[in-house]
């Protein structure tokens, strides 16, 4: 089996983060994030994945290479300018041999591939769509179903008035090569806004794939840090790294604790990493390599990229510390608040309320106060 990756897109609503690193490759649980996919398309037998890449594409090849490390072939087809999903899939078909599968770049999900796949067969539609249940659907491709799985409809970002279903698209298709005939090449085109719709309307059988397997789009801070949470809990299978020094506390190689420092589970603290006296990294935490955390400062919910420094008294919760981050002492950090790379914060700063600094921006000593 092959699989197409989208990945071109330019994560926008995850900005600043997506500025340096394209949102498949952001670290999660201190991985590129596509290493998830990845892993799961070789678990179910996928031998060759083919990357659509559009936004910074070399960023993919440096770290993944010719693939085998991961196990798979890799292959990259850049687009000179973005595609859109569909045309995307249509600029590869030149690779593709057979029925494969398609996978939106942003889907953390541990979704039996091998039961989807068999259903599609099983079934004999042109494509079958993976579907999950969420409570707000208008951010999603809604896709109402028939009593025997057909897809009756398929409405990208509708509005509440066209919501009949909790059913939505997640971002996973078989599909059989033929139907790319139906795609014009070199311009862009839309899975959902374009073919789907058109395939429903020719009367091409398509299936739905309902499925109760975890899910979830990481394309905003918010669910970012829900992913995180999700498999600190344990909600997907993940091989933890590093050694687990009490229940659920993961400590990756040469990273000292002070005995006076406290850590709670769950929680990840990368290699090489210095935790001071006093400090308490509390549950729900990730921390990149080597990063730093000063006497007395209090992280909960944080996920720190790689080499960040927090100097002492610092307040972190439920934030998003980009790489190479600096905080000045006692600053705040919280509610969803993003830091770019390099970003600087002076002294006495309390940054909330979904709050986004751009890379390298330096806040002067107590600019921000609530
Ligand atoms: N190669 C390439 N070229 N990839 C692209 C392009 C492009 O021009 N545009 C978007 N992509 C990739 C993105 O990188 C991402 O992995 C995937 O296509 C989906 O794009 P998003 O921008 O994340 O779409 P969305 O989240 O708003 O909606 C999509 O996903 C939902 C599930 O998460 C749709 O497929 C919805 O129907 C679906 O419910
Ligand atoms: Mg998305």
């Amino acid at each position: 089996m092959q699989a197409v990756i989208l990945v071109g897109g330019q994560g926008t609503r995850l900005r600043p983060l997506t500025l340096t690193t394209p949102k498949p490759m952001m670290p999660m649980m201190n991985r590129p994030f596509l290493e998830f996919q990845v892993n799961l398309c070789r678990r179910h037998g996928v031998e060759e994945i083919i990357l659509s890449t559009a936004y910074l594409p070399e960023v993919f090849q440096s770290h993944f290479g010719d693939g085998s490390r991961m196990g798979v072939r890799m292959v990259y087809v850049t687009e000179e300018e973005p595609l859109d999903t569909c045309g995307a899939v249509k600029n590869v078909e030149r690779y593709i041999r057979g029925t494969f599968l398609v996978f939106n770049g942003d889907v953390l999900t541990d979704l039996d591939l091998t039961n989807l796949i068999a259903f599609h067969r099983e079934k004999g539609g042109k494509a079958t769509l993976y579907l999950t249940r969420v409570e707000d659907p208008t951010a999603y491709g809604l896709v109402p179903l028939d009593r025997r799985g057909r897809i009756i409809e398929f409405l990208e970002k509708p509005s509440w008035d066209q919501v009949t279903t909790d059913l939505i698209n997640a971002g996973t298709y078989v599909l059989e090569p033929e139907l790319l005939e139906r795609v014009p090449e070199g311009e862009p085109y839309s899975f959902e806004r374009q073919l789907f719709p058109q395939l429903l309307e020719d009367g091409v059988p398509m299936y739905g794939f309902p499925s109760e397997a975890y899910w979830m789009d990481i394309g905003t801070p918010a669910k970012y840090l829900q992913a995180h949470y999700d498999i600190l809990r344990r909600r997907l299978p993940f091989r933890f790294e590093g050694r687990e020094i009490k229940p659920s506390v993961w400590v990756g190689e040469g990273t000292d604790i002070h005995p006076e420092a406290a850590v709670f589970g769950p929680t990840v603290i990368g290699p090489g990493c210095r935790i001071e006296a006093h400090a308490t990294v509390s549950s729900n935490c990730v921390l990149g390599p080597e990063c730093r955390i000063g006497e007395g400062s209090h992280l909960e919910g944080a996920v720190l990229h790689e080499g960040c420094r927090v100097d002492a008294g610092c307040v972190l919760r439920s934030c998003v510390l980009s790489r190479g981050v600096r905080l000045g002492e006692r600053v705040h950090v919280s509610d969803r608040a993003v830091l770019g790379e390099g970003v600087r914060v002076g002294p006495d700063n309390d940054l909330r309320c979904g709050i986004r600094v751009w890379p390298g921006a330096d806040i002067p000593p107590e600019t921000l106060k609530f």
